[in-house]
């Protein structure tokens, strides 16, 4: 093969890959997917491993710094998140400004890119110590300032974090308690939290971790490629698919449950639906987190008698969607999306939420790509080239001569 970063654009010849299907933009050494196989690896540990095994903020460190911690790096790790956990009090003042039913999306990405408005000193990219600081102040913040934004869409005042709680157990808490009222945290709520956000902290070149390389390679800070990967990630058929596929399945459900209707809708190009929740760039077999979320689905659901229907909804949607040859063909399976928002409900989390619960999985994945991109000595300004298609020149016609 020509390693084309040797030819420097002299050539004048492009490749023409529409999506980026087959093309590589990087490098990596964070994680391994085999699509046909339904394989995926963290720094080499597989997924199942880590999901039963690992937690939320030891799987954030193994993407970033590359291994697991021992007992004094992760304990390192720990308080220095937790020491970053509060937002300065002045931008609380922003949550304000937000109309009372603005998308949390939307939120989190405004106030994630201000914090560089906050920590001036992150956008000297050579400071090391200073990234490093970014690094810890993003992990410890993102849940704050997403559970700010619930908070403010419930009109409820702001609950300060606690840094007795662990990761998981201390988003719940500023969720869900109040002033008036605390909140008893269900241990198999924090579980069933911390497997979702290992199974969603990275996944190579996605859309979203792509958008924050591609705004890192020109040297913009870390806030501020995060903020653009939180705005890739919103889109319904990126990260925002958990919320899309909820609706869809509550539209079925308050549909008498029809899947069959539902799968024939996906199969007619004509009306643009699709099932969300289906389907996959890379995985053409399975893909792996959805085996895993599904049966935390199906054990969470048992262990709290909740009988939900979406469940139902979804299992049933499944089967008949795999029996069909259309799905068959295309290789069409349920994505790690299929089944999360069954479990968000479970935990009481809202459908605005879900996407954001996502956005706080893979907020690891996208500081380490982010990371590795800038330690990287080949790495350059990411600049796609293009096929121009418009006009040949022209003359510039005066208003009075336009038809
Ligand atoms: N329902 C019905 N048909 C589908 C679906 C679906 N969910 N997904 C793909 N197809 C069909 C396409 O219409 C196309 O059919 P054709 O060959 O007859 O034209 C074929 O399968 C290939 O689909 P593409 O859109 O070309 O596949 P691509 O790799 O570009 O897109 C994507 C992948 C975006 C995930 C797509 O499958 C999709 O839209 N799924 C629904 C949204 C979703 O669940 N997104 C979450 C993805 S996972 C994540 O980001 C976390």
């Amino acid at each position: 093969a020509i390693d084309i970063s040797r030819l420097r654009g002299e050539t004048g010849l492009i490749t023409l890959d529409e999506g980026f299907v087959n093309t590589g933009s990087t490098r990596s050494a964070i994680t391994f997917l085999d699509g046909e196989k339904g394989v995926l690896r963290y720094r080499g540990y597989p997924i199942e491993q880590l999901a039963a095994k690992s937690d939320f903020v030891e799987t954030a460190y193994l993407l970033i710094y590359g291994e697991l911690p021992n007992a004094e790096q992760a304990n390192l790790f720990r308080s220095g998140i937790r020491d970053h956990t509060m937002i300065h009090e002045d931008m609380r003042s922003f949550y304000n400004g937000f109309p009372r039913d603005a998308h949390p999306m939307a939120i989190l990405s405004s106030v994630v890119g201000a914090l560089s408005t906050f920590y001036q000193d992150s956008m000297d990219l050579n400071d090391e110590k200073q990234v490093e600081v970014s690094i810890y102040r993003l992990i410890a913040k993102l849940p704050t300032i997403a559970a700010y934004s619930y908070k403010k869409s419930m009109g409820q005042p702001f609950i300060y974090p606690n840094n007795d709680l662990s990761y998981c157990e201390n988003f719940l808490h500023m969720m869900f308690a109040t002033p008036a009222r605390d909140y008893m945290i269900d241990p198999d709520f924090a579980e069933a939290l911390n497997l979702l956000l290992i199974v969603h902290a990275d996944h190579e070149q996605n859309c979203s971790t792509s958008t924050v390389r591609m705004v890192g390679s020109s040297n913009a800070n870390l806030f501020a490629s995060i903020s653009a990967g939180i705005g890739a990630l919103w889109g319904p058929l990126h990260g925002g698919a958990n919320e899309a596929c909820v609706n869809m399945l509550e539209r079925i459900a308050n549909d008498g449950g029809n899947v069959e209707k539902y799968v024939a809708m996906a199969k007619d190009k004509e009306n643009g639906f699709r099932l969300m929740g289906f389907g996959h760039r890379v995985y053409k077999n399975f893909d792996p987190r959805a085996t895993i979320i599904r049966s935390s689905c199906e054990k969470l659901l048992n262990k709290l008698n909740l009988d939900d229907p979406l469940f139902e909804v979804a299992q049933k949607l499944e089967e008949v969607a795999l029996r069909d040859e259309y799905f068959i063909e295309r290789k069409l399976y349920p994505n790690v999306d299929f089944y999360s928002g069954v479990i968000y409900r479970a935990l009481g989390i809202p459908v605005a939420m879900f996407t954001v619960l996502f956005a706080i999985g893979r907020l690891p994945g996208w500081i380490a790509h982010w990371r590795e991109m800038h330690a990287n000595p080949g790495t350059r300004i990411n600049r796609p080239r293009q096929i121009y298609t418009g006009s040949t020149e022209r003359d510039f016609l005066a208003l009075e001569d336009r038809s």
